[in-house]
């Protein structure tokens, strides 16, 4: 019997440094900046945007190891998702900085720096945080600059700059509170500091990006933006083929290709569909079968977690389920607005327009361009596989 202990792929949470492919430009883009920021000693903001599970939280994690292990940058990664205000966002910025001065040899004798703001948590103290009482935090917020330039100063020994990356701001990044103190930061900054070599990278949605700069429109000139999309074929097939040579697995040509064609260039996806066909397979060599498989079970498990609570939920209405039921019998990544219309009774047929609009809003479909007027198709290649099961099961179960 095959006894299966980890599998190498991370779905929803950053590939570790070893499995990371591609984004080779944007890499070289932002590293070419921190050099310029260290060189010159001017502060940077970089605005990183793409989709949700497109990659973003990743490759901040590459460049954080890159430039803490390969410039004389310090790095911290820090996860803003569930804060929504500005002591709380000081507080894991300071206590990233915190625990990378604990955990790097060279840096440790800099722990003194945070003072009695230091407390141990966990079992036998083991890990350490830093929080300071809240009227601390709140000065912290006004006289952010000051403490990174004091921070600055003692570390210059060891680090010539800091890099620092607030991701999944995407809550903060509609408060006017954020935007107006990253606008006073930036301003206080260019006209206190003649030396200043930090590096700031925000990263979230599209669209937050928009929220932000729509709240304070003079930060507009202070971002450059980089923007991360899906990855090629070769790239997707290079790392799938890494990760399952990592757990000693053979992959069979028929089975890359079906791996590749239905990850779509999503990374995401990728990690769905390698995951579920490294637990499908029992002899270590990947087949035809096995990803054929494999690909069912990680639609399935997309599906639930991603297409069910927006798209199922939201589309309540009889009528709604019987039409994604009718488009999901094509079982096809594209459809035409009139060939599903032929297949709609009278009173699909009046609420269908509303049905691919709503689609649409929920991004699980996207107006199909290439393929002429009333063409539509869906955003990935694992949605309609997904619709398609449901469909079946339905058919199945309803007979
Ligand atoms: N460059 C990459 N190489 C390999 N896997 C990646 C890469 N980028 C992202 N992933 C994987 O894709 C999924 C989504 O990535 P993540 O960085 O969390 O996206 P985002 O932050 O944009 O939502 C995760 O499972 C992650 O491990
Ligand atoms: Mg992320």
């Amino acid at each position: 019997m095959n006894m299966k202990e980890y599998s190498p792929f991370t779905p929803g949470y950053p590939v570790p440094v070893e499995l990371f492919v591609g984004r080779a430009k944007q890499i070289e883009e932002i590293i070419k900046y921190v050099r310029q920021t260290s060189t010159t000693g001017k502060p940077e903001n970089v605005f990183l945007i793409g989709r949700r599970g497109i990659g973003k939280s990743s490759l901040a994690s590459f460049l954080r190891y890159y430039v803490s292990s390969k410039t004389d940058f310090l790095g911290v990664h820090v996860f803003l998702g569930r804060v929504s205000t500005l002591e709380e966002m000081v507080q894991l910025i300071f206590d990233k900085i915190l625990k990378e001065v604990n955990e790097q040899a060279s840096l440790q004798s800099l722990i003194k720096l945070f003072g009695k703001y230091i407390k141990e948590v966990g079992l036998f103290g083991i890990s350490i945080t830093f929080a300071p009482p809240q009227e601390d935090l709140k000065e912290l917020v006004k006289k952010f600059p000051e403490a990174i330039n004091n921070l600055l100063t003692k570390i210059k020994e060891q680090r010539k700059g800091l890099f620092i990356v607030l991701d999944d701001i995407n809550g903060l990044t509609e408060k006017i509170d954020f935007a107006n103190w990253y606008k006073s930061f930036v301003d206080e900054v260019a006209t206190h500091f003649k030396h200043f070599p930090v590096f700031i990278m925000l990263i979230g949605l599209p669209e937050k990006r928009d929220a932000l700069l729509s709240l304070q429109s003079s930060l507009m000139r202070i971002f450059r933006v980089v923007e991360i999309a899906k990855l090629s074929d070769e790239e997707v097939e290079k790392f799938l083929l890494n990760a399952f040579t990592k757990v000693s697995m053979e992959v069979e040509n028929k089975a890359m290709r079906i791996m590749v064609h239905f990850s779509g260039g999503l990374p995401l996806l990728m990690h769905e569909i390698g995951d579920a066909v490294f637990w499908v397979d029992d002899d270590n060599i990947i087949t035809e079968e096995d990803a054929k498989k494999g690909v069912i079970i990680a639609a399935q498990k997309v599906g639930e977690k991603y297409l069910d609570p927006k798209v199922y939920r939201a589309l309540r209405s009889e009528r709604y389920r019987s039409i994604l039921r009718k488009l999901g019998e094509t079982n096809s990544t594209k459809f035409n607005k009139k060939e599903i219309e032929d297949r709609l009774n009278s009173n699909e047929k009046k609420v269908f327009h509303n049905f691919l609009q709503k689609m649409k809003e929920l991004e699980v479909i996207e107006i199909d361009k290439e393929s002429g007027p009333g063409s539509y198709r869906y955003v990935n290649e694992i949605y309609p596989v997904y619709v398609w099961i449901q469909s079946e099961n339905y058919k199945r179960y309803s007979k």
